[in-house]
């Protein structure tokens, strides 16, 4: 008993990856399409991983250096070269040397992202570390499966799964057979290497098949075993982009179902996006089209409006977001966006990298915020840009005016202390500093620093010619 529980902890995942997704009509390589912000591959990774997996070993083939490259971040993984590409039974040859002598090998496809860990557990339980078991599902719609045969058996008294039969190789009689291979399943190490060498390819697409192995095993004495999802999604490949969209919505309602259940109020769970990780307080409520990339933290009582786009992000509490604005942080931590308790930002803002709004801050339509912090309570908010700023508290900033933060060849920062009031239409020539409580004119341009408490403008003065009068129209005729 002891050994049998050891060896059912040497999980081999093979995840296959080496066929060529013609259909995708696409140079980038079929797993490398994302699905909810993450590459298909890294979906079935990520599986592997949280089964506990003790050997990832991903079969490249088809644009091997490519997948390899973009999976380069995970040091958790064996790659196995499949060249050329000679079948699914072939790619599981190829990883055949990686795997451990004890324990089970499940196979996975890279290009099926949305299997569940629940349902892969169950399989592994089934197999009991020892049986090769069959993930399979009741196909309303079978064609273009591996169908699974099953006779009356003598030995079980009951029905024996004996092999299973490829679309193309089926006879018109096997071809109505609703139960199919789902392109999951658990090889017990011990049988593995021998059971792959028995492999041919005699068969109507000349590919030496891992479903052949259903029949060498029973051949062996071996009972194969199944188990069977309902699930027709999890078990859905990707094969072009009208599937990979279906899987998109499927995996994006599955979001939205989360979050609701989770207390997240959604104007409408088919009209959001979620391409990342978002992590929601109490009582956020979201409109319809809106789009959260990367990590997106939004607080308790957070309104967001409609079609709005946040990626890295950390919103604070009872923040008000208007309709289309757009939130763009950074993964590194000088590109990180915050937004501070009580903020109203949009409708039609836009906020760069490294924004830093304090508590209650406002910031309007059409303002322009990169690389800057705003105390608490400062104002924008009208057609304007704020770049590489410190500005303290209750700052009011003006309509039209912008920090000229670019020399054309380096950036300079605009410092702007609290309760300073820029007027309309201002240009602050960075390096600048402006004194606290400070009031600069509409109009001016400030090119040294402004002090304390006073008054800075630089305009022109109005001049007034009573005696001009407006040009008229010449008469036409
Ligand atoms: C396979 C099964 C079929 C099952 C179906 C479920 C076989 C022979 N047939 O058929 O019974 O119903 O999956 O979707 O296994 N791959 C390689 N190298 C190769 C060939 C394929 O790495 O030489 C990879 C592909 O990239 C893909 C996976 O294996 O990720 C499955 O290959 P695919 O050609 O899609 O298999 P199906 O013909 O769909
Ligand atoms: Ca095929």
């Amino acid at each position: 008993m002891h050994e049998k529980d050891s060896s059912m902890n040497d999980l081999n995942v093979v995840i296959m990856a080496g066929g060529k997704g013609t259909r995708m009509k696409s140079k980038l390589p079929k797993v490398l399409h994302e699905l909810g912000g993450q590459t298909l591959i890294e979906h079935v990774i990520k599986v592997a991983q949280s089964l506990g997996a003790t050997q990832k070993i991903v079969v490249v083939g088809h644009q091997a250096s490519d997948v390899q490259v973009a999976l380069s971040t995970h040091p958790d993984l064996t790659f196995a070269l499949q060249e050329p590409q000679l079948g699914t039974g072939h790619a599981v040859q190829m990883a055949a040397p990686h795997v451990s002598e004890s324990g089970v090998t499940l196979v996975l496809s890279g290009d099926v992202p949305l299997i569940t860990v629940e349902t892969l557990s169950q399989l592994l339980e089934v197999s009991r570390g020892e049986h090769l078991t069959l993930l399979t599902l009741n196909a309303p719609d079978p064609y273009g499966y591996g169908r699974v045969l099953k006779l009356q058996s003598q030995r079980l008294g009951q029905t024996e799964i004996v092999g299973i039969v490829e679309e193309k190789d089926a006879s018109p009689k096997e071809r109505l057979i609703q139960e199919v291979y789902t392109g999951v399943m658990v090889i017990p190490n011990v049988h593995l290497k021998a059971w792959l060498s028995k492999l041919t390819n005699h068969n109507v697409q000349k590919e030496y098949y891992l479903t052949d192995l259903v029949k060498i095993a029973v051949d062996s004495g071996h009972v194969v075993l199944s188990h069977q999802t309902h699930d027709v999604v999890e078990v859905s490949g990707v094969n072009d982009c009208a599937q990979l969209a279906f899987l998109e919505r499927a995996f994006q309602e599955r979001r939205a179902r989360a979050l609701m259940l989770q207390g997240v109020r959604l104007a409408d769970p088919k009209r959001i996006d979620v391409r990342g990780e978002l992590v929601c307080g109490s009582d956020v409520s979201i409109d319809v089209g809106c789009v959260f990339e990367g990590r997106v933290g939004l607080g308790s009582g957070t309104r967001v409006g409609a079609y709005c786009v946040l990626s890295n992000v950390e919103v604070g509490p009872g923040v008000t977001i208007k309709p289309f604005t757009h939130m763009e942080g950074g993964d590194k931590p000088a590109d990180s966006v915050s937004i501070g308790e009580g903020a109203q930002v949009g409708p039609f803002s836009r906020i760069r990298p490294g924004t830093h709004l304090g508590a209650h801050v406002h910031v309007g339509n059409f303002v322009e915020i990169k690389n800057s912090t705003l105390g608490v309570g400062s104002k924008a908010n009208h057609l304007a840009y704020v770049g590489d700023a410190i500005v303290g508290d209750r700052v009011n900033y003006g309509a039209g005016s912008i920090t000229a933060n670019y020399d054309g060849a380096n950036k300079h920062q605009t410092t702007i202390e609290d309760d300073v009031h820029v007027g309309s239409n201002c240009v602050l020539v960075a390096p600048v500093t402006l004194g606290a409580g400070g009031t600069v004119g509409a109009g001016s341009t400030v090119t040294k620093d402004a002090p304390k408490g006073a008054l800075t403008v630089s305009r022109a003065k109005p001049v007034t010619l009573p005696n001009w009068s407006r040009p008229v129209k010449k008469d036409k005729s």
